[in-house]
């Protein structure tokens, strides 16, 4: 990798999980009603494929306090029953406005830490879902788990009803990083939720890492990489350290100083990647890594990827129904989000509201603009008619003219073509068609650094 590029594209840029980028979201004009007929529209497209399904799951019993994720920390395991209450009943809503049982394409459970309930709650949370949902041999089903908590019967309980993929948070086996960060979790315990995942019928196991996390060496990820090499995983989501203090304060739990400083961090993601590669791995969209024979690996092949609030997929539905606290629902044509902390969210719930208290409607533009981020992010090139206009090409041109002179890629009347060395750099590229971006606040304190 050419260092002095990542420097130079090394700015505040969004991950593009959707356009707008929430932060950007026109709150004032959104209808929720007006969102729940679209998405009622979008599932009626999406019946035969079904539609994606996230249950934000956020208590913790400690803070890592590295952590960008809405969760509630917690020891008091009492909060499990009234909040899956709140999330059945939420299911219920939507179930009534769908006017039917819905088929569903795929399941995610994420948080905070779904394997903070007992195996037993989340199965009967599951039980509830699937009453009132209909499954294909094609649904997918996943979680996220922390292996410091993940148990046998965790995995069991979720396996009976059809969770076929486990995604288990790392970060770093080092345990000086682990300590500065406030997480702890072993080797064993890792291994362990592998193997037994694996026993289990799990077809597909996840790691997420981290390069940039404070006291993090290159001689500690590389062990790290060492002991991933060993357990083999499926996937590997290898993501940048997000430093956004402003919004997750128990970042300023370390010090600024032990963050390995920017050249650091550069050779922490080329070390990592080269290992990976090496590994027989290969990349998929952004910070995704998947073992070749893996369904998202073959798909991002083949340009048939596609990516929404919770990842990289190879599902392409656009309806997706976000329950629980802080949990995004999505329309394509419309986006809307439920309260971030979770008394306002329980409380709406038990009015009998759909809990959706912000969003954006998207215009026509908005939608050209959404597609063309979409196909760079999964594929690496759009088709842009809007090039086809003198005007709006300049203007994209004069936007891209520095990625232009270092030749990461080409635009045509067409659209977008990123170069294999550009493909490091997508987040600033897709940047270039955000109309919100440059037309508004700056990003500096918004979003996090690229790498
Ligand atoms: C909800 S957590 C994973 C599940 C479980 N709570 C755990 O910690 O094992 C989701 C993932 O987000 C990523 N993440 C959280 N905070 C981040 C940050 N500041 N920068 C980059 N990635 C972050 C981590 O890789 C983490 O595994
Ligand atoms: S990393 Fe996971 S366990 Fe740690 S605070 Fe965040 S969500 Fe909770």
């Amino acid at each position: 990798m050419n260092t002095d590029l990542i420097r130079k594209y090394n700015i505040p840029s969004p991950r593009y999980t959707s356009y707008p980028t929430v932060p950007h979201w026109n709150t004032s004009e959104f209808n929720r009603e007006e969102h729940l007929k679209r998405l009622k529209a979008s599932y009626a497209k999406d019946k035969e494929e079904g539609l994606s399904l996230y249950i934000h799951l956020p208590y913790c019993e400690s803070l890592c306090t590295y952590c960008g994720c809405n969760k509630r920390i917690t020891v008091n395991h009492s909060v499990e029953i009234p909040y899956i209450n709140a999330v059945l009943k939420e299911w219920r809503m939507y179930v009534d406005l769908l006017g039917e049982k819905p088929r569903l394409a795929e399941v995610h459970l994420g948080g905070g830490t779904p394997t903070f309930f007992s195996a037993a709650n989340l199965g009967m949370m599951m039980d509830g879902i699937l009453e009132l949902a209909e499954t294909t041999e094609k649904s997918e089903f996943s979680f996220e788990a922390h292996p410091h908590n993940t148990t046998e019967e965790h995995l069991r309980e979720l396996r009976k009803r059809g969770f076929t993929r486990i995604s288990l948070g790392i970060q770093d086996f080092d345990p000086v990083v682990q300590q500065t960060i406030n997480r702890r979790q072993t080797f064993a315990q890792v291994r362990k939720v592998t193997e037994d995942a694996r026993r289990l019928g799990y077809k597909s196991v996840n790691y997420d890492l981290i390069y940039g996390l404070p006291k993090q060496t290159l001689h500690g990820l590389t062990d790290t990489f060492e002991k991933v090499s060993v357990l083999q995983p499926d996937r590997i989501a290898f993501y940048s350290y997000a430093h956004v203090p402003w919004k997750s304060p128990s970042q300023r739990g370390y010090d600024e100083n032990d963050l390995p400083k920017e050249l650091e961090k550069i050779a922490l993601y080329d070390a990592g990647r080269e290992k990976l590669l090496a590994s027989g791995y290969v990349e998929v969209g952004m910070d995704h890594f998947a073992k070749p024979d893996d369904g998202l690996a073959i798909a991002s092949q083949k340009g048939t990827i596609h990516r929404n609030f919770m990842g990289y997929t190879t599902n392409h539905n656009n309806t997706l129904i976000g329950l629980g606290v802080s949990s995004i629902g999505d329309a394509w044509s419309s986006l809307a989000q439920n309260p971030i902390a979770v008394e306002a969210y329980l409380e709406r719930v038990e009015a009998g509201e759909i809990p959706l208290v912000k969003g954006h409607l998207h215009t026509e533009r908005d939608l050209v603009i959404r597609r063309a981020i979409l196909d760079l992010m999964c594929g690496f090139h759009c088709e842009l008619d809007m090039l086809k206009d003198r005007k709006e090409r300049e203007t994209v041109i004069a936007r891209l003219s520095e990625h232009l002179a270092d030749d990461l890629l080409t635009v045509t009347e067409d659209g977008i073509e990123v170069k294999p060395q550009g493909r490091a750099f997508i987040r600033t590229i897709a940047m270039a068609l955000d109309d919100f971006v440059w037309n508004g606040t700056s990003a500096e304190q918004m979003f996090s650094r690229s790498v």
